[in-house]
């Protein structure tokens, strides 16, 4: 076997010989295993996520939860040994597309698993769509990657940012709150959590009053929060993750606002960050696909395999990346472990119903999951689930998705 992984040969030939072998053998119906008729050549993944800067532990848990899955289902996918190439994508937008032609052409990736951060993601989706590679994406909302540039190879475990942020205009206009000042990141998943919480929110009508910007990472929050104190909204709401979200929080409540302006996001504000904020989150509402308190014997099952293996509470990144992997091992479950079979293997993925710790959910047209958002409350460390805010979500629209052949 070549040191690429690629068995010696190219890898469009590679794919073109081996979907022949794979269609003959299941033919025949004779070979117990096409990992030996392959030399059992190893699944190499790629994995390029952030593993430096505000999206870090984004990246790690991600990956953390990749590989649990993986573990859990023997360490294998379907008989085939896994291989791991890691990319940091420092989530830098400008470096994209040529981190993932690098990691799908040099490092010959049998799948690309990334990314978090949705200017990132951009790029990828470009090498995707140019390469053909076989695509998971594990976090990153980018709504285009599931609507119009949506590809039968691309597939997210995710969600598209508008649709977190969605069933948060309901649950706020429904509580009665009729002004809101919206503060996030400057950048596609930011302008995207915006519009979609706008949509809902003044369809039950409320009024934005305002749209308060900062450039991505940046976290000097000070002067904003001034101005939302003499703005007086009913309500704020925001997007931040990771760092910035932990760095938010704190001087949310630091600049005396908490208490006195009720404060809502999508759930990555308070997702993996409990243990450093202390009681700053105490209380805030949020939605998301995910909540640590979700009491399912799957999500308990998970929880304490996760915990067990990292020493770490897991989250909802660590959630998307296991089902990532799921998702994967549904494919090539479904072709015995012959990768070549790409078109089996999508069919599949397509198909797939995931038994996830978030609760069950399928893929929409435009390969992005419909599944049900929950309201949660802070409570101590625990992402409290309150009750489910909307069901079985599709939104953006899959129908914005013209899935080429
Ligand atoms: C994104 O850039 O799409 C993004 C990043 C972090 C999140 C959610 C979305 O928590």
């Amino acid at each position: 076997m070549s040191k690429d992984g690629s068995g010696g040969t190219g890898r469009r030939k590679f794919l073109q010989e081996s979907a022949a072998l794979g269609g003959a053998a299941a033919l025949a119906g004779l070979v117990p295993s096409i990992a030996l008729a392959q030399g059992a050549r190893k699944i190499k993944i790629g994995l390029m996520l952030p593993y430096t800067g505000t999206y870090t532990q984004l990246g790690v848990a991600i990956t953390n939860g990749f590989k649990l899955a993986i573990q859990e289902a023997g360490g294998k996918l379907s008989g085939r040994e896994v291989e791991y190439a890691t990319l940091d994508d420092e989530s830098e937008p400008a470096k994209a597309a040529d981190n993932a032609n690098r990691i799908v052409n040099r490092d010959k990736v049998d799948v690309l698993v990334g990314t978090v951060h949705s200017g990132v993601q951009m790029g990828m989706v470009k090498i995707a769509r140019e390469s053909g590679v076989l695509h998971i994406i594990p976090n990153a909302g980018l709504g285009a990657a599931t609507t119009q540039l949506c590809a039968p190879n691309i597939f997210r475990t995710s969600f598209a940012n508008a649709q977190t942020t969605y069933p948060m205009g309901q649950v706020m206009a429904k509580k009665g709150h009729k002004t809101a000042v919206t503060l996030t990141w400057r950048y596609a998943a930011g302008e995207e959590m915006v519009a979609g919480f706008k949509d809902s929110f003044t369809k039950g009508g409320g009024k934005v009053i305002k749209e308060l910007w900062l450039p991505f990472p940046n976290v000097e929050f000070q002067a904003l929060l001034t101005e939302i104190a003499s703005l007086k909204p009913d309500a704020v709401f925001v997007f931040f993750a990771g760092g910035g979200a932990a760095k938010f929080l704190k001087d949310y409540k630091a600049a005396g606002l908490k208490g006195k302006i009720p404060l809502y996001g999508s759930g990555f504000l308070t997702d993996g960050v409990l243990e450093a904020v202390g009681d700053a989150a105490e209380g805030v509402e949020t939605t998301l696909h995910y909540g640590d308190g979700i009491d399912t014997p799957r999500n308990k099952a998970f929880r304490l395999s996760y915990a067990k293996a990292f020493k770490l509470q897991p989250d909802v990144y660590a959630v998307q990346g296991y089902d990532a992997a799921l998702l994967l091992i549904a494919g090539m479950r479904a072709v015995k472990g012959d990768i070549s079979k790409k078109r089996e293997i999508i069919a599949a993925m397509e198909k797939a119903q995931i038994d996830s710790p978030r609760g069950k959910w399928t893929m929409s047209k435009g390969h992005n999951p419909v599944q049900d958002f929950y309201l949660r409350k802070v409570v101590g460390a625990e992402n409290k689930v309150v009750g489910v805010a909307v069901k079985a979500l599709d939104y953006p629209p899959a129908a914005l998705c013209k899935m080429p052949s």
